[in-house]
């Protein structure tokens, strides 16, 4: 089974961590053969390279590659429509012409699948018409996102069948793709990696611009993509919260404006604002975007998620679990979905900061408590996580997406995904046009 990766990212968010993970499980998993079509160089590449696939550079225009529907906050009103509008019309024919190419390229890499990771590579594949069946992995809460919804839906006769990395984004698909096949596959982390021990605290603080720590200190923190709906607002206005309760409290925003896509995200010039205007001068350390996070986990004494949107998955909440840390999350779509509340980590009404608040205050209060909700969060991490279940759940789904492939059906083991059917008539056919290209 040859199968094709198509990412819209380079930079290693969490949708292209977890897409490394599979990589890397895959071959584990049944020996499937691998290669990755990327926008651009970068790192997602250098370390799918590292792990022995093959991997192809179709650079994207930046029209395309800044192009989203976050783009319609950014102006309210008839003008800032106008600049969507024709800000739309641009992307959409750099989007025909990058198909063009894609498929191309598909046809000279031979997959007996193609599986697109994340929404905008989901659209440009299906216009793209490989000759092989496409799955999506869909990452996203699409019920969020009326606009790509929309379009994905034209488009989803053109899929086999996807893969949804919750429960709660598999009721999404349902509800607004209906007729593709979904399976639920949580996502998997490397549990050996992500796993509990020593932190250092002082790195966090100097790293983070915090002066140097004397005597006690609990460190709380959030660590994700600058996207504004992971709620660093939220977290910060929880944290002024709680700095006024507990002096031993010092809190860490990690992370960084790593994506392209226009309007999406915070700045950290915004950020910083927002903790001057919350008193928060000297309590608060800004962590750049960190590329191997765990150490980041270690020497915190508690996680936040603050997600103001549904959560997909959350997988800084898996990380920060598998490293033994107690989480305080959202209790929302696939963040509640991964933890039992009180055992393994602390739910709050999502976009509640007095409740965040009140959670946060009572775990830096508690060492015992943090302890004992950590232990329970590594043993669920290690009865859930594990990226060798995901990988062969995936090559499960990918069997069925193409039964021709005699190798596919004799790769997948016991694990294949349990629910779901990939099984829309579809002749698989070899594609005729070879081309080299990146
Ligand atoms: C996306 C989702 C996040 C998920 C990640 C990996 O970034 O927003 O919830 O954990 O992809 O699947």
């Amino acid at each position: 089974m040859r199968i094709v990766f198509l990412s819209a990212a380079s930079e290693l968010g969490g949708a292209e961590r977890c897409l490394l993970d599979l990589l890397a499980a895959l071959p584990r998993a049944g020996g499937a053969e691998l290669a990755l079509v990327a926008p651009s160089d970068g790192p997602l590449v250098e370390r799918a390279r590292a792990l022995g696939v093959e991997t192809a550079v179709l650079p994207m225009p930046p029209a395309l590659r800044r192009f989203g529907d976050s783009a319609l906050s950014l102006a309210p009103g008839a003008v800032g429509s106008l600049r969507f509008a024709w800000s739309a019309a641009a992307a959409t024919v750099a989007a025909a012409r990058y198909a063009v190419r894609l498929r191309r390229l598909l046809a000279s890499l031979r997959p007996d699948v193609v599986h697109s990771n994340g929404l905008k590579c989901h659209l440009l594949a299906a216009i793209a018409r490989p000759a092989a069946p496409l799955v999506w992995h869909m990452r996203d809460a699409l019920r969020t996102r009326r606009l790509v919804g929309r379009a994905l839906r034209v488009l989803a006769p053109r899929a086999r069948g996807s893969v949804a990395i919750s429960r709660a984004v598999a009721a999404d698909v349902s509800a607004c793709l209906p007729g593709l096949p979904v399976d639920v596959v949580y996502d998997g982390i490397d549990l050996d990696e992500f796993s509990p021990g020593p932190g250092d605290g002082c790195a966090l603080d100097e790293i983070g611009g915090l002066p140097a720590a004397r005597g006690h200190v609990v460190r709380i923190g959030l660590v994700a993509t600058y996207a504004r709906w992971k709620g660093q607002d939220l977290f910060l206005r929880a944290c002024a919260r709680v700095a006024a309760l507990d002096a031993a409290a010092r809190f860490f925003v990690a992370g960084g404006p790593i994506y392209a896509t226009r309007g999406s995200q915070f700045s950290r010039e915004e950020l910083d604002a927002l903790a001057h205007r919350l008193g928060l001068a000297g309590r608060v350390g800004f962590v750049p975007f960190q590329q191997d996070p765990a150490w980041l986990f270690r020497s915190l004494d508690v996680v936040v998620h603050a997600s103001t949107r549904p959560e997909p998955f959350g997988r800084t909440i898996a990380e920060a679990m598998a490293c033994g840390r107690p989480v305080v999350a959202a209790r929302d779509a696939g963040a509640a979905e991964q933890v039992t509340d009180s055992r393994d980590a602390l739910l709050y009404p999502p976009g509640d900061e007095a409740a965040l608040a009140r959670a946060l205050a009572r775990l830096a209060g508690d060492p015992e408590l943090r302890a004992r909700v950590g232990a329970a969060a590594r043993a669920t991490a290690l009865a859930r996580f594990s990226a060798l279940r995901t990988a062969r759940e995936v090559l499960g789904l990918h069997a069925r997406a193409a039964p021709r492939t005699t190798s596919a059906r004799s790769a997948v083991g016991e694990g294949g995904a349990a629910s779901g059917a990939a099984g829309r008539s579809h002749e698989p056919r070899r594609a005729a046009e070879v081309e080299s290209n990146g």
